[in-house]
């Protein structure tokens, strides 16, 4: 089977939908400090470009999480490959996701979090595919509401390829 990439969203589209967002935040947090949680490894690119434009404080920290499933599907039982360096207690804290699908791997995680005792905790993902969820999550921002087909870029792989398009692709697999 060959593996072809239909581009979807330009990397313009997605910088713009960033820059709004981050505006939306500035407003929101009118100056106070802000503690991003960026989920490896996907999130990475849209952290940096979110962080960039962000005008208060910002501090960052990385977690990576991997959900037991069949290949396809996410369990909900998620094992902690690598934990936050910093105490959340009295943070502003917005945990950065590449795409919400059932919603398994955040609602547990965010229950993890919020054990934290941080002063605030929201969620931000790029995109969101509520017509797949099976677990009730609350997005505080997101980019783009999609529908259910498989994207890749901007750092979102399949099978760790792909993460470093610049732009959002819908993944095709041709017979050969
Ligand atoms: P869930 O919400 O627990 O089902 O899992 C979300 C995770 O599944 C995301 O963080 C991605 O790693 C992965 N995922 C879901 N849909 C896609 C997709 O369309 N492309 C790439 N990864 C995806
Ligand atoms: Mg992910």
């Amino acid at each position: 089977m060959k593996e072809r990439v239909i581009v979807k969203m330009t990397e313009e589209k997605v910088l713009n939908r960033i820059a709004e967002l981050a505006e939306q935040i500035n407003r929101d947090y009118d100056g106070a400090p802000i503690h991003l949680i960026c989920i490896l490894k996907g999130s990475v690119f849209i952290t940096c470009e979110l962080a960039k434009r962000l005008k208060c404080p910002v501090t960052l920290d990385f977690m990576s999480v991997s959900s037991y499933g069949d290949g396809t599907t996410s369990s909900g039982i998620v094992r902690i490959a690598k934990d936050l360096d910093e105490s959340l207690e009295g943070k502003n804290v917005i945990v950065i996701e590449d795409i919400v699908d059932s919603g398994r791997t955040l609602s547990y995680l965010l229950d993890i979090l919020s054990q934290r005792k941080p002063k605030s905790l929201k969620l931000f993902t790029l995109l969101d595919k509520p017509s797949r969820r099976v677990t009730e999550v609350k997005v505080d921002y997101t980019g783009f509401v999609i529908e259910d087909y498989f994207v890749v870029g901007f750092g979102l792989d399949y099978a760790q390829k792909y993460r470093n398009l610049p732009y959002i692709g819908c993944l095709e697999f041709i017979e050969e």
